[in-house]
């Protein structure tokens, strides 16, 4: 091997990623007093996070009234009883908080004439226990991601926050004796340099793994770093065959057309002009959960109602909004239609199809951002030092399902909490305890070997192959055959890992070793979804099975926990899910037919 050198850090804390997740944490662990390093792979506003569109999600009663407690009652229901009740009362209470600080640190929302945080409908969201769409989401026209991040980057440059910009995370460093983490190593890529950053706390923040797909709406650094990471110290993966079908990624580019469409009156139809979803769902109808509107789509396009030459897919209507609206409340989703569909939004349909977003699965957690690592004896045993918040981790609040705009509020929400946690448990400047020996030897192994790999197949040849399996197998409805036929093609590609090759055998800016590493993430998270999905019996949220079309409480109400090893094999043990609130002013909301 070559002779690899560390440059040593050492922070209280160190966060992967600059994301709303990973920045909202870094700037309130620096100004909790913690020494803290925000390590990112891309530069911080160039964050997948910048590209939420619809809202964040706040019971803040500005349009009509509204409470948390519904708030809450509909994200329950929306993770199909698959949420651990205690996070989800946490995040819709703290969410009014979070938003109204938010505000004062300059997110610039829409307003209402009278000047308040304008919010829009969302799928999900009702009134009084499912009664009836609320005004829930709270906008900065559709491009509410992007003016979150940056105001939070701001903050962040504020509070002097430390960055290592373009800095790929290779591993965690793990204790041998106590299983904790010690930090983490990465790859500057603009001079190859490696670094090990020693901390009390890491916190993972670095987004999905959406690109195991070969459709999505994620950017292409949605790679599942960390989970890749936390799958190779030894750690579970839970509930990854919950993967989230957006009903409106634009037919072929699959970029993403906002909810919101819908939220400010957008419907839906087939080849006969059908507002279909009022079949589907008869209260809530376009705004029913992404769920349900995905499946819908699939079934009218299956019985040969799709639209266009292929009968493949199906429009979304806003012309009838007018132009005034959809360039005031609609503006990036008009720009983007007539970009990637070529179609003026203010006078035609656009071309949509159900299209990956998110997943709701990722790295175990409870409210605080601490990492579960299960045993026999304590499912909810957490794993020293480590962290993770946003969407690569499974707190759980989204359960089987998320609702839309409940992203950018899991980000704030448990940023700001994993600040909040890590400022009880770091003193300030406390003493490092000395690094094993061989502490970075896995990251310098790991970067070595795919660095001069030799093998005969391209990265890119690899992920095509996985992506395309992931979009076959584990789509939005699913059966027996699909997914034991995905487990096994995976397999096979998985196998193929080893015969992958490098032509580039640099250190400096070289995307081929980034992209071989990237791959090895993705690797690890699409077999921990196959194998789980394949697994689970049931239908239950975005997990659709049509050998098993109903939910099953009494065998299949648990999180699924992936192990996954250093041959993409899985293995699988299942956790309970927290069915008790956080506090007792709310009763658990027991089991009930999800209907909208
Ligand atoms: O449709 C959207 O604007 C997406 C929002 C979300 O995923 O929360």
């Amino acid at each position: 091997m070559a002779a690899y050198t560390f440059v040593d850090h050492k922070y209280d804390v160190v966060v992967v990623g600059a994301g709303g997740a990973g920045l909202r944490a870094t700037f309130g662990m620096v100004a909790a007093g913690l020494k803290t390093a925000c390590i990112t792979k891309v530069f911080p506003t160039r964050s997948h996070t910048v590209a939420a569109q619809g809202g964040i999600g706040a019971a803040l009663g500005n349009m009509a009234e509204d409470r948390w407690q519904w708030h809450m009652y509909d994200t329950v229901k929306g993770s199909d009883w698959l949420g651990d009740q205690d996070a989800i009362e946490y995040m819709c209470r703290e969410a009014i908080p979070a938003v109204h600080e938010l505000e004062h640190y300059g997110v610039p929302f829409s307003r209402t004439p009278e000047g308040k945080i304008y919010q829009r409908p969302f799928g999900g969201h009702m009134r009084d226990y499912g009664k009836a769409p609320v005004q829930r989401a709270c906008a900065a026209a559709d491009r509410t991601g992007h003016a979150i991040l940056h105001t939070l980057y701001q903050q962040s440059l504020k509070h002097k926050a430390e960055f290592f910009v373009e800095y790929f995370a290779l591993d965690l460093m793990m204790d041998p004796q106590t299983g904790e983490c010690l930090g983490v190593v990465a790859l500057d890529m603009a001079t190859g340099t490696i670094h090990r950053f020693q901390a009390h706390q890491t916190v993972l923040a670095t987004g999905g793994y959406g690109r195991a797909y070969f459709s999505c709406t994620s950017a292409h650094t949605c790679t599942g770093d960390g989970n890749g990471m936390v799958a190779r110290a030894g750690l579970p993966l839970q509930d990854h065959e919950f993967v989230q079908f957006h009903p409106t990624g634009i037919y072929g580019s699959g970029c993403l057309i906002t909810e919101g469409a819908r939220g400010e009156g957008g419907y839906l139809t087939n080849s006969a002009g059908e507002r279909f979803m009022e079949r589907y769902a008869p209260t809530a109808k376009d705004l029913a959960s992404r769920d349900v509107v995905s499946r819908a789509m699939t079934m009218e396009i299956r019985e040969g109602r799709g639209v266009g030459k292929g009968a493949d897919h199906i429009f979304l209507h806003m012309e009838h909004l007018g132009a005034e609206t959809l360039h005031s409340r609609l503006p990036g989703i008009t720009e983007t239609s007539k970009i990637f569909a070529g179609v003026d939004a203010t006078k035609e349909p656009i071309p949509v199809l159900p299209t990956v977003h998110y997943n709701m699965g990722g790295i175990p957690t409870i409210y605080t951002g601490e990492v579960v690592r299960p045993t026999k004896d304590n499912p909810d045993n957490l794993c020293g030092g480590l962290m993770a918040v946003g969407e690569a981790a499974c707190v759980s609040v989204h359960g089987a399902n998320r609702l839309g705009t409940n992203s950018l509020l899991d980000l704030v929400v448990f940023g700001r909490a994993a600040a909040h946690r890590a400022a009880e448990l770091v003193k300030p400047n406390t003493k490092h305890k000395g690094l094993p020996a061989d502490a970075g030897q896995n990251a310098l192994d790991r970067l070595d070997r795919v660095r001069n790999a030799k093998g005969e197949r391209r990265v890119a040849d690899i992920r095509l192959d996985m992506q395309k399996a992931m979009q076959l197998d584990a789509a939005v409805y699913r059966t027996s055959k699909s997914l034991s036929e995905g487990v096994d093609n995976l397999k096979k590609i998985a196998a193929s890992m080893p015969d992958m090759g490098i032509t580039d055998r640099s250190l400096v800016f070289n995307t081929d070793l980034i992209e071989g590493l990237e791959l090895e993430n993705l690797m690890a998270c699409a077999n921990a979804t196959m194998v789980s999905a394949e697994a689970r019996k049931e239908s239950r949220g975005a997990h659709a099975h049509e050998d098993y079309p109903e939910r099953d409480d009494a065998e299949w109400m648990k999180h699924t926990l992936a192990y996954v090893d250093d041959k993409y094999n899985v293995s699988l043990d299942y956790r309970a899910v927290h069915t008790y609130t956080w506090t007792d002013e709310v009763e658990y909301i027991k089991p009930q037919k999800r209907v909208y």
